[in-house]
């Protein structure tokens, strides 16, 4: 009898304990489930991921024009005529004694990003200097022009060579007189835009980013 009842106990602890290891198992494969079948809805939203890599695409050029280019001629908050480092920047840089104008730079950096094969940045202008950064197809020509208007990031879907992209196009601002004076200046502006006279301030081009959206 003590046999007995001892025997059936063991059985009932058992059924419990496996009960119980069925019910974990359940509860896990549930919890884990349903977030990798939610990953591809759950992941960032573009129109964050573009703001994260404007952000550092745009510190980065201010950095390098704040400390590197400003620095080859200001000292102390002081512009020194002769240079505090022996380099100009220059557009012609290759050939000259200079550093890359910031444009050159943010540039350089943009074509090393995309060989990653992952997005795609770059600057564009209505009023390009550069004949590769003019407003290419209808979303990057309506995009700019509504930048111009209103000053604001303009974002949208868009198809790349039969691919979908997530893009925007960000204000790109005349912040200092050297924007203004430079583009004003330059020979091939003032051939092609003789009317277009920036002023401080002025929406001056747009920072493009291409995102491209997985599984399509
Ligand atoms: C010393 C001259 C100089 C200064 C200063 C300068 N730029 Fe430029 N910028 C250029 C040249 C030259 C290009 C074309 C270079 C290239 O990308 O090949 C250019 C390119 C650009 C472009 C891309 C469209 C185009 O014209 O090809 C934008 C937008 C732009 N600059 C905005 C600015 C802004 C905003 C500032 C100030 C923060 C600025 N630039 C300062 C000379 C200058």
């Amino acid at each position: 009898m003590l046999f007995k009842s001892t025997a059936i106990n063991q059985i009932k602890s058992r059924t419990i304990t496996l009960l119980a290891l069925a019910t974990a198992i359940f509860f896990t494969v549930l919890a884990c489930g349903s977030p990798s079948q939610d990953k591809s809805q759950a992941g960032l939203p573009p129109e964050l991921v573009v703001d994260y890599v404007h952000t550092v695409a745009e510190a980065d050029r201010t950095a390098y024009t704040k400390h590197v280019v400003n620095r080859l001629t200001v000292l102390e908050g002081k512009k020194k005529e002769d240079g505090v480092v022996n380099a100009e920047a220059t557009e012609a840089w290759k050939e000259a004694n200079g550093v890359p104008l910031p444009a050159q730079m943010f540039r350089l950096g943009a074509e090393l990003a995309s060989e990653s094969g992952s997005f795609t940045y770059g600057l564009i202008s209505p009023w390009n200097i550069n004949d590769n950064q003019a407003p290419k197809g209808e979303f990057e020509k309506v995009g700019m022009q509504k930048v111009v208007e209103t000053g604001e990031p303009y974002k949208d879907y868009r198809e790349i060579a039969g691919k979908k992209y997530f893009s925007a196009i960000y204000p790109d601002f005349a912040i200092a007189p050297a924007c203004v004076s430079c583009h004003n200046t330059h020979p091939v502006h003032k051939e092609r835009y003789p009317d277009k006279i920036f002023k401080l301030d002025d929406v001056m081009g747009g920072v493009v980013i291409n995102l491209p959206l997985e599984g399509t």
